[in-house]
């Protein structure tokens, strides 16, 4: 028989990811619903904060407290405000978009989308596309950054295919006031929200976008619109689950052969799930393990670097430059940005 004295400190260990699901979830709504902003400018007292969001005095007292006893609100004669470690957590805001507001469903539905036959599990894409763009702003745009810089003459034309919200495009625009660029993303929510971001910049006369898929893009869309380097930005693999390698190899033949000399540039995630020197990486764990589970779930299907090589020659690409993301950001080498064109 279970002694009770030993049974609490492996109570304890056990519910540790039920406390992380409780805190992952109150944090990415603690971040949508404006709060966290709110408190970032000023200390609040609980009546004044449901008043200015409308909310259930009761029910944001439980929020609140549930963030105080976690360490990321302190209160202080009535009034709420944010600690040091909340604060810290702005930067990351855009990682609880994605993996709580974008795929939260994912994970709730894997237990039937297992069954063989069963359809892909759903997400928000608009959340996925829109947190993506705020992780890009740490990793992908200065990956993309430093990979333009090596495309000779003076690149100034960006076709975005996939742009999620479109933030990639405005910061980019805005860093390099010579570039215009062209957006294209699928989903219509994730296509709106690109285009109050575009408004909301005043970027709408250097940056057009379009709702459409990539391949629908070139077989529907005509333009005399000649882009100098196209950006794939963590998109080939949802291709590849969409349509299989004859869509990514129609979709890469398609793009060079139509703009003759253009480069591209791909921004991939290496499938090293199954690597032990790899997911030993505090970050591998905290991140990539779960980023890992979720793709064969939703249709996208994550590869190999050596995957990748072949087939960019298969495509008749060959590659001019392979660059991982800043290792003071990402240690793990698991992102990798190709610089592509058609081989001469
Ligand atoms: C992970 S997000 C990447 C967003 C952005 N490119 C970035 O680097 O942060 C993937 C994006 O690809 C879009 N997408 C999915 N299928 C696509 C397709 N067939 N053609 C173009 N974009 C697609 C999604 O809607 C989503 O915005």
């Amino acid at each position: 028989m279970l002694r009770v004295d030993s049974l609490e400190p492996r109570l304890i260990e056990a519910l540790q990811p039920i406390r992380g699901f409780a805190f992952a979830t109150t944090l990415y709504h603690f971040f949508e619903t404006g709060l966290f902003d709110c408190l970032r400018d000023s200390e609040l007292a609980l009546g004044e904060l449901a008043e200015r969001h409308g909310m259930d005095p009761a029910r944001l007292e439980a929020l609140l407290s549930f963030l105080q006893n976690e360490g990321i609100l302190k209160q202080h004669e009535g009034r709420y405000g944010l600690t040091a470690r909340g604060l810290g957590l702005e930067d990351f805001r855009g990682w609880y978009t994605m993996l709580v507001g974008g795929y939260g469903q994912t994970f709730l539905q894997m237990g039937e989308r297992l069954q063989r036959g069963s359809p892909p599990a759903t997400r928000d894409a608009a959340r996925v596309g829109v947190g993506s763009c705020a992780i890009s702003y740490f990793d992908a745009i200065p990956l993309t950054r430093s990979l333009m810089a090596r495309i000779p003459g003076n690149p100034n034309r960006l076709l975005d295919l996939g742009c999620g919200n479109a933030l990639y495009l405005a910061e980019f625009c805005t860093a390099l006031p010579q570039v215009e660029a062209w957006g294209v993303e699928p989903d219509p929510e994730g296509y709106q929200a690109a285009v109050r971001v575009v408004r909301s910049r005043g970027l709408e006369s250097r940056i057009r976008l379009t709702c459409s898929t990539a391949l629908d893009f070139f077989r529907v869309v005509d333009t005399t619109y000649r882009p100098d380097f196209i950006v794939l930005g963590f998109v080939l693999h949802e291709l590849l689950g969409q349509g299989g390698e004859a869509a990514v190899l129609e979709l890469l033949r398609g793009a060079t052969e139509r703009f003759q000399g253009v480069h591209l540039i791909v921004i991939e995630v290496d499938q090293q799930m199954n690597n032990p020197r790899v997911m030993r990486h505090g970050l591998a764990m905290a991140y990539y393990n779960a980023y890992y589970l979720l793709h064969p779930f939703t249709q996208q299907r994550l590869e190999t670097r050596a995957f990748w090589d072949d087939l960019f020659a298969r495509a008749g690409l060959e590659v001019l430059a392979r660059q991982d993301v800043d290792p003071s950001v990402d240690s793990t080498g698991l992102e990798v940005g190709y610089l592509l064109r058609k081989k001469s």
